[in-house]
């Protein structure tokens, strides 16, 4: 048994009812009220209506969103995100990004979490949220937060030693059920396609991860824009494919709109862009061959 998912990210749903821009100007001068009124022109949740409706469509079994679901993190944007996703009919697995712990209060009290835990129920190690395992038969999905506040204007990630490790774990034994191990992380893992100020700062030490352990995939978002590429693993490279916002309002391939359709099974990984094509999305004409195999 197999999983055909919807790879989106980065939607950015905006609420702002209730929200008096005080509130946020307090908390983080710089930022707030400029980031806001910009994605109102750089996002449009139009698309996201449209990418669920692609998404029944084109038959999938889930929706995987990796991360960049809010804004600045409040706690408006994380019930009218949890209000949308609940109500898709259509099972979801999110992680966070950048967005979604916002402020240090986002972080501290785990917002993304309490809101969004029930699309990331799977199995842990301990009573750590992160890595979190979903399988789906012979294919597993590995969720990995590299969420993390920082200063204004910046948009680093972090994994950490200790996620790190337990990563680690987690596809050895994955690799040991034979499986096909899917990972998903909000920020890319291949150097130089982050801006700077937006990188993984563990990106090294993820890297010798996956070389040591190994994965079938790994998918990404952040930088809102699709990215075909790959990373060492321990028996030849590991695909690695960025997406760009599933509400992006930008016309250009690789910033437009997009999404990926992937059918994962022991056997490998086929999967198919679509872009945002005016009015709708469409299949792009010709996307990455097919995949690597689950390890034998
Ligand atoms: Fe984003
Ligand atoms: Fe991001």
């Amino acid at each position: 048994m197999g999983l055909r998912f919807l790879h989106a990210s980065d939607i950015h749903l905006l609420d702002l009812t209730g929200v008096g821009p005080l509130r946020y100007l307090n908390k983080r001068a710089t930022g707030g009220l400029n980031l806001l009124l910009g994605r109102r022109r750089r996002h449009d949740e139009d698309r996201f209506d449209a990418l669920v409706e692609a998404a029944r469509r084109l038959d999938v079994d889930r929706l995987v969103v990796t991360g960049d679901l809010t804004n600045l993190a409040l706690e408006s944007e994380f019930e009218h995100v949890a209000r949308r996703l609940a109500g898709l009919d259509l099972p979801v697995t999110v992680i966070p990004g950048n967005h979604d712990t916002y402020t240090r209060g986002s972080a501290r009290t785990r917002r993304f979490e309490r809101y969004l835990g029930r699309f990331m129920q799977g199995e842990r190690l301990g009573d750590h949220p992160y890595p979190f395992v979903q399988s789906f038969g012979d294919v597993a999905l590995v969720g990995v937060s590299s969420a993390v506040p920082t200063r204004p204007l910046w948009a680093t990630g972090r994994v950490g030693a200790q996620q790190l490790e337990r990563l680690a774990a987690v596809l050895r034994a994955l690799r040991g059920e034979g499986k096909l191990r899917i990972v998903l992380i909000h920020h890319p893992v291949i150097e130089g396609v982050a801006r700077a100020r937006h990188e993984l700062v563990d990106l090294a030490a993820f890297g010798r991860v996956v070389a040591a352990e190994g994965a079938e995939l790994v998918l990404h978002g952040h930088e809102h824009k699709v990215v075909r590429g790959a990373i060492a693993g321990p028996e030849g490279p590991v695909p690695v494919h960025g997406i760009s916002s599933g509400t992006a309002v930008a016309d250009a391939h690789p910033y437009a709109a997009a999404f990926t359709v992937y059918e994962a099974e022991a056997a490998g990984v086929r999967s198919e862009l679509h872009l945002w094509n005016d009015t709708d999305f469409a299949a792009a004409p010709s996307d990455a061959p097919v995949l690597a195999g689950a390890a034998p």
